[in-house]
C-alpha cells in the first residue's frame, strides 16, 4: 500500500511543506486533511520561495491533483487570494488540479472576530492563536451549526444554516461588546463566491476510493504539529484540529487500512509559536542563535518562534501516537557550529522521574528536563546531499536521536531548497 501521510511531530513548522513538495514528485494526489489557513508552509524551488497556507504543498507541481478534505476548515475568501497570489508566480489553480470536499466547513469573518474578541478577553493566558478563526470554526461544525461547501449551491439551505447560526453567534457577540452579525452583508458575500467555490466541490470520499483502486499514490499532507492536538497536545495551548496520521483517514474519507506509511517530520531541535509549555525552551545565547540561524519567524503572523533544544521524550511520545514509521529530520545544518548539542532524554518532577509528558498542567509547569550532551560540528551540513557529505558527529547525532525516539530516520533535510533532500528509505515503496 503506497500511500502516505505526512505529520508534524513537535509545535509545528518542522518543514512538512519542503518534504512534501519533494515526495509529491513521487504521488498523484496530495491532500490536506485538516487545519486551516492557519498553516504556514514555505517551499524553496532553485530559489523561488513559495508560501502556502491552504493549498496542499503538492499544487506547485504540474500534473498533481490537490486535494482539500472535509477535515480542513475553509476559508473561501482566503482560498482565493491564495490561487491569485500562486497564480501571479506561474502555478496555475483550476478544479483540473484542485478539488475540494463537499462537506468541508467554511471558516467566516464572524469566526476570525470570535478567534480575535476571545483572545483580546483573555490577556496574559491567551493561546496566542493565529487570529485565522480556526477554533471558532471547528466549534460550528461539532456544534452542528457550521455552512458548509456544499450548502452554499442552495439559498433555502443557505438561509436555513444562517439562521442556526446567527441564533448562536449574535448572543455570544453580545456578551463580548461586539455588534450583531450583518446577516444580509453575510449572505450576499456567500453568494457571490459560491460559483466559484463549488466549481471545485467534490465527493472527495469517493473520488480518493477511485484513485486508490486504480493504483493511484496519495499524499497526505497534515498541517500544525502532534503537540498542538487537541487531544493529545499541550491543551488548552493546542490547536483546535486533530494533527495526529488518524486524521487523514476521517478528514479525506479514505479508511485507515489504504495508508501504507506514516512519515513524521521532525526538527532537528525545537520550535513553539504562541503560548504554553515548552519543557527544553532556552531564553540564551543558544536560543538567540538556533533562532537566527533557523530564521525561526512564522511564515503566518511573522510571530518569533520560541527556540529549544531537541526534546527526545516527546517526539517519542508523538511518534507512537501517530504510529509514525520513519522519520524526515530537518534543518540540520542550523546545528553546524555548536561546541556542544544538548538532547533532552527524560524528565525530573518534583524529584521524581518521567519518560513522557505528563497531561496534568500542574505536573507540565514544574518540568526540568534531564539532558545529555553531545558534540557539535564545525563543518557544514548545509545542501548535503549523501551521507557521506555529513560528518562523523552529526552522524553520531542523528544516530541518537533514532535511538532515543524509537524510530528510524528515512529522510534528512539540510537546506530549505528542494534537493537539499538525502533519501534513506522511501515512504513510497511497497
Ligand atoms: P511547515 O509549517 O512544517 O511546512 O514549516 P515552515 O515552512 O513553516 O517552516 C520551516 C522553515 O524552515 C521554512 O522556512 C523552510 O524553508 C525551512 N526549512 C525546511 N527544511 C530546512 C532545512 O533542512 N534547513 C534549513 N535551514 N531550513 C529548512
Ligand atoms: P504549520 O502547518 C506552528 C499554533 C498557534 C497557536 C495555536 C492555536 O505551519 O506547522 P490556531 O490559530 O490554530 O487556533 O492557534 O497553534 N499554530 C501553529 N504553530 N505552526 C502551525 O502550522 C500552526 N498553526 C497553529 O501559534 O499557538
Ligand atoms: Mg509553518
Amino acid at each position: 500500500m503506497a500511500n502516505v501521510v505526512v505529520v508534524g511531530a513537535q509545535w509545528g513548522d518542522e518543514g512538512k511543506g519542503k518534504i512534501v513538495d519533494w515526495l509529491s514528485e513521487r504521488a498523484d494526489v496530495i491532500a490536506r486533511f485538516q487545519g486551516g489557513h492557519n498553516a504556514g508552509h514555505t517551499l524553496v524551488i532553485d530559489g523561488e520561495v513559495f508560501k502556502l497556507s491552504l493549498l496542499p504543498s503538492g499544487i506547485v507541481r504540474k500534473g498533481k491533483m490537490a486535494v482539500i478534505g472535509n477535515g480542513v476548515v475553509l476559508d473561501p475568501w482566503a482560498l482565493f487570494t491564495e490561487i491569485d497570489k500562486l497564480a501571479a508566480q506561474g502555478v496555475a489553480i483550476s478544479p483540473e488540479n484542485l478539488m475540494i470536499a463537499e462537506n468541508a466547513p467554511l471558516i467566516l469573518p464572524l469566526h476570525q472576530d470570535l478567534d480575535r474578541l476571545r483572545e483580546e478577553a483573555a490577556g496574559a493566558s491567551k493561546i496566542g492563536t493565529t487570529g485565522r478563526g480556526i477554533g471558532p470554526a471547528y466549534e460550528d461544525k461539532v456544534g452542528r451549526r457550521a455552512i458548509r461547501v456544499a450548502d452554499l449551491g442552495d439559498e433555502e439551505t443557505l438561509d436555513a444554516r444562517l439562521d442556526r447560526l446567527l441564533a448562536h453567534h449574535d448572543p455570544l457577540r453580545k456578551g463580548l461588546g461586539a455588534e450583531p452579525i450583518d446577516r444580509a452583508e453575510l449572505r450576499a458575500k456567500l453568494l457571490e463566491i459560491a460559483p466559484k467555490l463549488l466549481a471545485y466541490a467534490q465527493p472527495v470520499w469517493k473520488v480518493l476510493n477511485d484513485d486508490r483502486r486504480a493504483g493511484k499514490r496519495i499524499l497526505f499532507e497534515g498541517a500544525q504539529g502532534s503537540l498542538l492536538d487537541i487531544d493529545f497536545g499541550t491543551y488548552p495551548y493546542v490547536t483546535s484540529s486533530t494533527t495526529m496520521s488518524g486524521m487523514a483517514s476521517t478528514g479525506t474519507g479514505l479508511g485507515p487500512s489504504s495508508i501504507g506509511f506514516v512519515l513524521g517530520i521532525v526538527k532537528a531541535y525545537t520550535t513553539r509559536v504562541g503560548s504554553g509549555p515548552f519543557p527544553t525552551e532556552l531564553d540564551d545565547a543558544d536560543g538567540q542563535r538556533l533562532g537566527e540561524r533557523g530564521h525561526e519567524f512564522g511564515t503566518v503572523t511573522g510571530r518569533k518562534r520560541r527556540c529549544g533544544w531537541f526534546d527526545a521524550v516527546l517526539v517519542r511520545q508523538t511518534c507512537a501516537i501517530s504510529g509514525v514509521n520513519g522519520i524526515a529530520l530537518t534543518k540540520l545544518d542550523v546545528l553546524d557550529g555548536f561546541d556542544t548539542l544538548k538532547i533532552c532524554v527524560g524528565y525530573e518532577i518534583d524529584g521524581k522521574k518521567y519518560d513522557h509528558l505528563p497531561t496534568a498542567a500542574a505536573l507540565q509547569a514544574k518540568v526540568t528536563p534531564i539532558y545529555e550532551e553531545m558534540e557539535g560540528w564545525h563543518e557544514s551540513t548545509q545542501g548535503a546531499r549523501s551521507w557521506a557529505q555529513l560528518p562523523a558527529a552529526a552522524i553520531k547525532y542523528v544516530r541518537r536521536i533514532e535511538e532515543l525516539i524509537q524510530c528510524p530516520v528515512a529522510l534528512l533535510s539540510t537546506s530549505p531548497e528542494r534537493d537539499d533532500t538525502i533519501l534513506v528509505t522511501d515512504p513510497f515503496a511497497d
